[in-house]
């Protein structure tokens, strides 16, 4: 299976018996309201029906990844969805984790992936204009802003100010070539 590892987490793709976990973070309404497309509220059925078609949508663009500690515990998940023939990168965790830099780490090891493995000519990614702790793990990673644009909360029901932005594999490697060095410029 595959199986991306950092000091402190392990990703792997979502399988069923993570719909429980992943209810958990979502039904949260402060992980819902900063994503676009969660509804709120948010069940285990709607859980269920996403990892449901999971299996339907094609790597690379498409893969997603679960984050657990190295105790086993589901922190969040992060991936890509394929837009405009190019990878766009989502994630959330769970409040129980927020601040502790676990973010930054699984996006870094999620993009190195992509970069060193399947590849792609660079990954769009955004956030809304507020949401300043992600759009800080997207700078620490060396994303830039290359747009604004208005998206749509699900769980808001309400049209937000979106900061676009993108990242190419040198600015990754610029950024952060390491996750020591990643450490570093946290
Ligand atoms: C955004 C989110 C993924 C961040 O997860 P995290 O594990 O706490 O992120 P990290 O700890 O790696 O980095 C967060 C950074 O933002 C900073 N930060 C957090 N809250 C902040 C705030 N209110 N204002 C300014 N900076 C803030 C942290 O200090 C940290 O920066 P630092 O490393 O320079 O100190 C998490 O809060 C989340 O899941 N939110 C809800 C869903 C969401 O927003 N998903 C992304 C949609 S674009």
């Amino acid at each position: 299976m595959l199986k991306l590892a950092t000091d402190r987490l392990y990703l792997r793709p979502p399988q069923m018996d993570d719909a429980a976990a992943i209810a958990a973070a979502l039904s949260r309404y402060e992980v819902a309201k900063d994503m676009a497309h969660v509804p709120h509220p948010y069940s285990l059925e709607d859980a269920q029906a996403w990892l449901e078609r999971q299996p339907q949508i094609s790597p690379p663009y498409g893969q997603k990844f679960a984050i657990f500690t190295h105790e086993d515990q589901f922190c969040g998940m992060t991936g890509f969805t394929e837009r405009e023939e190019l990878p766009s990168l989502g994630y959330y965790m769970h409040p129980d984790f927020w601040g502790q830099g676990l973010m930054t780490e699984a996006n870094w090891a999620l993009i190195k992936w992509l970069f060193n493995g399947p590849g792609a000519p660079k990954i769009t990614s955004g956030v809304f204009d507020y949401n300043i702790a992600s759009l800080k793990v997207q700078q620490k990673l060396g994303f830039q802003t290359v747009g604004q644009s208005q998206v749509q909360s699900l769980a808001q029901n309400k049209e937000f100010a979106h900061i676009d932005t993108e990242l190419t594999k040198d600015a990754f490697e610029n950024a952060a070539p390491t996750l020591a060095t990643l450490r570093k410029n946290t």
